[in-house]
């Protein structure tokens, strides 16, 4: 049976990322495909407990060893659990965040070692990389005229803090440019996904 297509998507906080899978998911089932729609943190029970443990507002806020290690922890055990196995039964996998996300929130803004961070990733996940990766860009001004509500607690992060995520995703796409399809989100919503779309089905037209 053909593997599965594995599918992320990265940015900011606000950028859009969960609206534009949600519609990808979608669409591609509309088409007929096998897809599931899943998270990280928080895919599986465990990681919905190991999100809260990150990112609940009222979080102490763990030493950033420990929260890099709960981080890689929960893509371990999700893509153990849920992503492999899809992927190999031909089911298309689309994952709000993934490894990118460890080296520009733990690398780029805490300042931790990036090449370690990667090996890190490719333990967790036993060198599982995703075929397509979107880098959904905003600026972080952007980011925060969108929040509604409360901060969690990586999006009380100061904009220093986001502005080091933001040119680490920029370097990770410009980097791996036959993975990374970077699209400007600042558009409009409907010019944002019509790009979507197109990369997601180029890429399936060309397996
Ligand atoms: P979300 O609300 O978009 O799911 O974001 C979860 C938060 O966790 C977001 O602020 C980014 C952060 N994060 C990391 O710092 N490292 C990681 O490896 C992942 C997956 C998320």
């Amino acid at each position: 049976m053909e593997r599965g297509l594995f599918i992320t998507f990265e940015g900011i906080d606000n950028c859009g990322k969960s609206v534009m899978s949600r519609r990808l998911a979608e669409e591609l089932r509309g088409m007929g495909y096998d897809v599931i729609l899943t998270r990280q943190p928080g895919g599986t029970a465990l990681g919905q407990q190991l999100r809260q443990v990150l990112l609940h507002p009222d979080a102490d806020g763990l030493d950033e060893r420990a929260e890099a290690l709960v981080f890689a922890a929960d893509r371990a055990y999700h893509v153990k659990k849920l992503v492999r196995p899809a992927l190999e039964q031909g089911i298309i996998v689309i994952c709000d965040r993934y490894g990118d996300s460890l080296v520009a929130y733990q690398g780029g803004g805490r300042g931790m070692d990036k090449a370690f961070l990667r090996r890190l990733n490719a333990f967790a996940t036993d060198d599982l990389v995703p075929d397509l990766t979107y880098y959904l860009a905003i600026d972080h001004a952007t980011s925060a005229a969108r929040q509604e509500g409360g901060c969690d607690f990586i999006e009380s992060e100061s904009a220093a803090f986001f502005q080091r995520v933001i040119d680490t995703f920029e370097a990770l796409a410009a980097e791996q440019p036959q993975r990374f399809c970077r699209i400007d989100a600042t558009q409009p919503m409907e010019s944002v996904y019509a790009q979507v779309k197109a990369a997601a089905l180029e890429r399936l037209a060309a397996r």
